[in-house]
């Protein structure tokens, strides 16, 4: 990919934002403490705040009856501070007497009961009524500040929920969007569901009104539904903004991986993705597995827009919601929050600014805690982190090159959850997915996260594993992709359903991919806990792997129809048959690996993977194990992320004769850089 210049997010403000949400409307009681949180932000070197994002009953305290002056001097104070806005719509909790007048703005469950008034995020996405009111707060708050200096960005309600609602609304706008799908043909519907099994069919779009778990094309359909219901939600909040404000750009705070809805639908609608991060820092003996994987989240979000993405939420120290909730050690806020900015993000914010007094996150960690101090070790280290953003304002806007794209897709989760067959047990598709990215996290090797649906052809190397779901269309994108040169990794459970989550037919992988692989799957294995099937390398294979493995979980039995074999299997009616192959097709090639194989193959694999491919990492030489690298660019500049995830000292040495400008220490720098314990370094111009 050729450079690109910088663009930053927010032309007038090309900074890194931090701050996080904040809730004055929980102290109005108590003036004397928003005058201290001023102080206090400012200390913190806090440039942006999320604020209204649960106000609804403080701003609409009756239907139709309105009070924004106490948030006219929150905006106020931001502004005459030079802070930022990241203004909230307030659909995310409702008010207790819009639940009470209107009952089907309630959630529904299977069994026909209607939620309680409690909790939040639990509206129904169908009801008109929602729909409209919150349309009108949405537009009362567009008109009143659309020309504040505040305002930055529309913070769109607060992480959507893919909770089903099975009122008669959400059916009726189901059946609806199921006569879209299938173009007002109930026989097509009917096909595509295989709904004669057990007397399932339909024969008129009434009938359709329950959600079967055994009919997995309607499973499919229904999470479709709800997604677009979802998106359609959110179009509908940002009507008024858009008319009001046009120019003011809209996210969403989206949850990772979040099952309950495929995030990639949003993505054609939000100006900015962003995202919720929690990773549980402290739970193993090292940090290797939770670095990688929050790792991996930030490279999803940068991915969902092709550009920097905001940390919209991240705690200071500890959570109120694990099992065990730990606080950050000293550093790692520093280290997990500029790891962030090391994948992409142009912020670093914060749930929650101030701990509440009362109710069920007061004891979440915040940057301001029931002490009401600054001298804490938390605030402090809030504090130092605002001073280094402050610094690091060129990084804004740059883009982060990846040759490697991992292939994380909503669906074909959804249909391996939903199915019933091989292994019931341990199916683990997001850890299979995140087993192959923290190869090439270790290895310091950039990637995008994508779905199936992405456009291939800029990577270099596309691992796409247990994928089980290849809808009509994507079998020969794949294949197009590899006939071209590209590199393509499969692996067991792939290419078995389509769209429908009906089955491919003629023969596993199904369509193109077949051909691809150059090989088909007859059978797949399946292991209890303590059954024992192995793996070895065949001599001479091209990756140069040698040794036994051990396989758990699954086992795909492979007949070679011009793949080779890389790896074989030890033991039962299939030893010696193939178990990894690689198969050379046009100017690309594919590898399969047939069978979940316990570490460290995943490892050896890999190291042989990227000798044989020339793949690059972020920075040449060695960085030793623990040290993460992550290259952003801007233009020819490069910012290179030196950040040890480690609880010892650890040194890179550059390349002989470079120079770069340490960015956090204001100083040239070369030979060797020293990052102590959870220590980070940020290099200007260091090209790897
Ligand atoms: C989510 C929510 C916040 C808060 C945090 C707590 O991310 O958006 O309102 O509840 O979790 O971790
Ligand atoms: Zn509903």
């Amino acid at each position: 990919m050729a450079p690109r210049p910088p663009a930053p997010l927010f032309p007038a403000f090309p900074r890194l934002l931090h701050g996080g949400d904040y809730n004055p409307e929980q102290w109005l009681h108590q003036p004397e403490v928003i005058v201290a949180d001023f102080r206090l932000m400012r200390e913190a070197k806090c440039n942006a705040m999320s604020v209204g994002i649960f106000s609804w009953a403080m701003l609409e305290p009756e239907e139709g009856r309105f009070d924004f002056a106490w948030l006219d001097g929150i905006m106020s104070r931001l502004a005459n501070q030079n802070m930022k806005a990241v203004l909230a719509t307030p659909s995310g909790a409702k008010p207790a007497w819009l639940s009470l007048k209107y009952p089907e703005i309630r959630r529904m469950n299977d069994q026909g009961l209607r939620d309680p008034h409690r909790g939040r995020h639990n509206h129904c996405r169908t009801s008109p009524v929602y729909r409209e009111k919150t349309a009108i707060i949405n537009r009362m708050l567009a008109e009143r500040y659309k020309d504040h200096p505040a305002l930055l960005l529309w913070h769109v309600s607060n992480e959507y929920s893919g909770d089903p609602c099975h009122c008669p609304l959400c059916f009726e706008a189901f059946r609806q969007w199921l006569k879209q799908r299938y173009h007002g043909n109930l026989e097509e519907l009917n096909q595509a569901w295989w709904s004669t099994f057990w007397s399932h069919r339909f024969s008129q779009w009434e009938e359709i009104t329950a959600i079967d778990p055994s009919m997995h094309g309607m499973v499919l359909d229904w999470k479709r539904f709800i997604t677009d219901q979802a998106v359609d939600f959110f179009r509908n909040e940002i009507e008024p903004l858009r008319e009001f404000t046009p120019n003011v750009p809209v996210t969403i705070n989206m949850m990772g991986t979040y099952m309950g809805l495929n995030y990639w639908k949003f993505a054609p609608y939000i100006d900015i993705a962003s995202w919720d991060s929690y990773p549980a820092w402290h739970s193993e003996p090292d940090e290797f597995r939770v670095a990688a994987d929050t790792a991996f989240n930030h490279d999803l979000n940068r991915s969902f827009k092709g550009q920097p993405f905001l940390l919209m939420e991240s705690t200071p120290s500890q959570v109120n919601w694990q099992p065990i909730c730990k606080p950050k050690r000293p550093g790692m806020h520093i280290l997990s929050s500029l790891q962030a900015v090391a994948h992409g993000a142009d912020s670093v914010q914060y749930f929650q600014w101030r701990k509440s007094r009362g109710s069920s996150e007061k004891f979440h960690g915040a940057v301001v805690d029931h002490d009401g101090s600054a001298e804490n070790r938390v605030f402090q280290e809030v504090a130092r982190l605002g001073s280094m953003l402050e610094k690091l304002a060129p990084v804004a806007g740059s883009d982060t090159p990846a040759e490697i794209a991992v292939v994380f897709d909503w669906e074909n989760a959804w249909a391996i959850d939903g199915h019933q067959g091989f292994q019931n047990r341990e199916k683990h598709y997001g850890d299979e997915v995140r087993a192959h990215y923290r190869e090439l996290w270790r290895r310091n090797l950039a990637a995008d996260v994508v779905d199936a649906d992405a456009d291939f052809s800029r990577y270099k190397l596309v691992i796409a594993p247990m994928l089980h779901m290849v809808r009509t269309g994507a079998d020969r994108r794949l294949a197009d992709y590899v006939r071209q040169g590209g590199i393509l990794l499969l692996s067991f459970l792939s290419g078995m359903v389509n769209e429908n989550d009906l089955c491919w037919l003629g023969g596993f992988p199904g369509g193109e991919l077949a051909a691809v692989a150059g090989l088909r799957v007859t059978e797949t294995d399946a292991f209890y806990p303590d059954q024992r099937q192995t793996v070895h390398a065949v001599n001479g294979n091209i990756l140069g792997l040698r040794g036994e493995y051990d396989v758990q979980h699954y086992a795909d039995l492979i007949q070679l129809k011009g793949a080779e074999a890389v790896m074989a299997y030890g033991q039962e009616f299939y030893a010696n048959t193939p178990a990894v192959t690689v198969h050379a097709f046009g100017k690309g090639a594919c590898y399969y690996l047939g069978a979940r194989v316990k570490e460290p193959f995943l490892t050896d694999f890999y190291t042989g993977l990227v000798k044989r491919h020339s793949l690059r990492s972020a920075v040449q030489g060695q960085i030793p194990a623990g040290v993460s690298a992550q290259l952003r660019r801007a233009g020819n500049r490069t910012f290179l992320f030196l950040m040890n995830f480690t609880t010892e000292a650890r040194a890179v040495t550059l390349p002989v004769g470079q120079t770069c400008r340490d960015l956090l220490e204001d100083r040239d720098i070369s030979g060797t850089v020293k990052l102590p314990a959870y220590g980070v370094r940020v290099l200007a111009g260091a090209a790897g």
